[in-house]
């Protein structure tokens, strides 16, 4: 197999630990100012985001440009051939018989992203895939739990909400055995797995006095009939300041974006000096840029 090919990133079981390690210390560098890149690679890379998105499309687009890699940008399906019926997959093939680096594509469970990484020569990055996983943002948030807390190793990260439509959980379950987290879930039934394969606590109260790190997703209204109040979610689940009061004052508050503000977190825990939302924004730029470092260096 070439190294363009070992270098696709769709999932984190394929990802050596001694390559998460060599990621995280090249995004220290960079986040340290301590690299100068040699511009004008002469490279495209293409950004292919058929679904919404703020913080993984605009990270792509400032890692691809601080590595001096042009970015093409397809937003959206609006203005594509998508609308005179050619298929996603087509879609895919066609951008990259343009020949880019590599492709950063985010698309829903209708475009199978294996089968097509399969088909090209060219390195393809997962940047959110439908449920099935979203492997930059779980690094980034990896990463970030490494900076504030020094390791990954041993800690507890308990998952709150919306868990059976989450990519990003997904991602975490992949990457928590390789760097040595334990996850725990919790949330309203509906939103769990059926068949949950790690610790679940029914009580926000005692999974927050478990956790290191409390993580909390965006419920997925557009996914879900609910059944009960968006306010008594908040009461039960919210990241609220009452709720949080069980969390250790040395423990970190995350969320990977977007925040329905008001349900899963309440807009004053933004400023609590726990919460680390948008340094994991900031982090996944550095992330984002040592992977495609990694992946444009072995081309
Ligand atoms: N966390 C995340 O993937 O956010 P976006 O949908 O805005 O990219």
């Amino acid at each position: 197999m070439s190294s363009r090919k070992t270098n696709s990133l769709i999932d984190l079981i394929s990802l050596e630990k001694e390559k998460i390690s060599t990621l995280f210390s090249f995004a220290d560098l960079i986040s340290e100012n301590k690299l100068s890149f040699e511009k004008g690679f002469g490279k495209t890379g293409a950004l292919l985001f058929f679904e919404a998105s703020t913080r993984t499309r605009m990270s792509f687009e400032t890692a691809c440009a601080r590595l001096g890699v042009y970015p093409l940008l397809l937003d959206g399906k609006a203005g594509t051939s998508l609308e005179k019926g050619e298929t996603l997959e087509d879609t895919v093939l066609n951008v990259a018989a343009m020949k880019p680096s590599f492709l950063v594509v985010r698309s829903g469970d209708d475009l199978d992203l294996r089968d097509v990484a399969r088909k090209l020569s060219m390195p393809v990055v997962n940047a959110g895939w439908g449920k099935v996983g979203h492997p930059t943002q779980a690094l980034l948030d990896a990463y970030t739990i490494r900076k504030h807390l020094g390791t990954c190793e041993g800690q507890r990260v308990l998952i709150v909400g919306d868990v059976r439509h989450s990519r990003v959980a997904a991602s975490h379950f992949e990457l928590a055995t390789k760097l040595g987290y334990e996850v725990a879930l919790c949330g309203p039934k509906d939103f769990l797995p059926s068949t949950p394969t790690v610790k679940v606590f029914s009580s926000l109260k005692e999974g927050l006095e478990w956790a290191s790190v409390a993580m909390a997703l965006r419920v997925q209204l557009e996914r879900h009939a609910i059944e009960y109040s968006l306010a008594d979610y908040r009461e039960q689940f919210g990241f609220t300041k009452k709720n949080l009061q069980s969390l250790s004052a040395q423990a970190l508050i995350m969320h990977p974006g977007p925040i329905n503000q008001g349900t899963e977190l309440d807009s004053d825990i933004l400023q609590d000096p726990r919460c680390q939302v948008l340094d994991q924004v900031s982090n996944g730029v550095f992330v984002r840029q040592a992977l495609l470092h990694s992946i444009l260096v072995e081309l």
